[in-house]
């Protein structure tokens, strides 16, 4: 114990693990230790250099708020979020992909009925969404709830704007029987994910952008099928091949189809991976 040296201290730190009663919280540390000191030797880590990846992180803290969530912000650009997103939903063929979730989600949305307007005052051009949730097999889901949000046609989510008591934007529908739904809302654009923070610092000082391709979330769940989060995003965007959080699936990109009344048009259907 006396003569640790940077050969012998990763393996005395596991070491100390031994008895973790959780096995795996037991093995996610000890896995997490085996790389952290792996990165730190790989890199030759100075002590200045961790002290200011300390302060990263302090920052990181430091900017969370019930609204802003910078540590989702560093997963998702580190495609850490997506990494995980992907692991744990390697769906069968046909079922919706998934994508990240992102910080904006908000609980208990306000509840519309389908053909309702889900935007309630929030700013852009009439969007109609439409289409049906059905099951891996082509079954109808019925009253599947379904929750979606998006930014205004600024790039703005209601949480992010100052002195708004009311949500806009987002809502919480039900399929109907034959598992249809629709509603309509406006025509979502691309926007940068937030920069004002440590993360943005880290996309500046690595010259990436910071910009979504435009995208609707939704959260789409139902029982007896696994919970499915994920987006819609807008054929021919110019960001989609540069997503900052890596959230880009080609089978999640839609037509939105501006029609000659003015109104975009935007059909999608969900397929929900059952639950075995
Ligand atoms: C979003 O699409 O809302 C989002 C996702 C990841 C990071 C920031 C924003
Ligand atoms: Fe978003």
């Amino acid at each position: 114990m006396n003569h640790l040296n940077q050969d012998s201290l990763t393996q005395a730190v596991i070491e100390r693990l031994a008895h973790t009663p959780n096995p795996r919280l037991k093995e996610i540390l000890s896995s997490l230790v085996t790389h952290l000191h792996a990165f730190a030797r790989d890199v030759h880590l100075t002590e200045e250099e961790w002290f200011q990846g300390i302060e990263f992180l302090t920052a990181t803290g430091q900017k969370c708020t019930s609204t802003r969530q910078e540590f989702i912000l560093l997963s998702d650009v580190l495609g850490l979020s997506m990494l995980t997103v992907s692991m744990q939903n390697d769906k069968p063929q046909g079922c919706t992909e998934s994508t990240v979730f992102g910080p904006f989600h908000v609980p208990n949305a306000p509840q519309y009925e389908n053909g309702a307007d889900i935007a309630n005052g929030a700013s852009g051009q009439p969007c109609h969404v439409h289409g049906f949730i059905r099951g891996k097999s082509g079954e109808a889901i019925a009253n599947a709830t379904i929750d979606v949000w998006q930014a205004d046609d600024e790039g703005h989510y209601d949480v992010q704007k100052e002195g708004l008591d009311h949500a806009q934007a987002r809502g919480v529908l039900h399929s109907r029987t034959d598992g249809s739904y629709d509603f309509k809302s406006i025509v979502a654009e691309a926007y940068p994910i937030p920069t004002d923070g440590p993360v943005g610092h880290m996309l500046e000082a690595t010259r990436r952008s910071a910009w979504r391709p435009a995208h609707l979330h939704f959260m789409i769940q139902a029982p007896g099928y696994q919970t499915l989060i994920t987006h819609v995003f807008r054929r021919g965007d110019k960001y989609l091949e540069a997503d900052p959080v890596f959230g880009v699936r080609q089978s999640l990109i839609a037509d939105w189809v501006r029609q000659s009344d003015g109104l975009t048009d935007l059909a999608f259907d969900f397929v929900l991976n059952p639950v075995v």
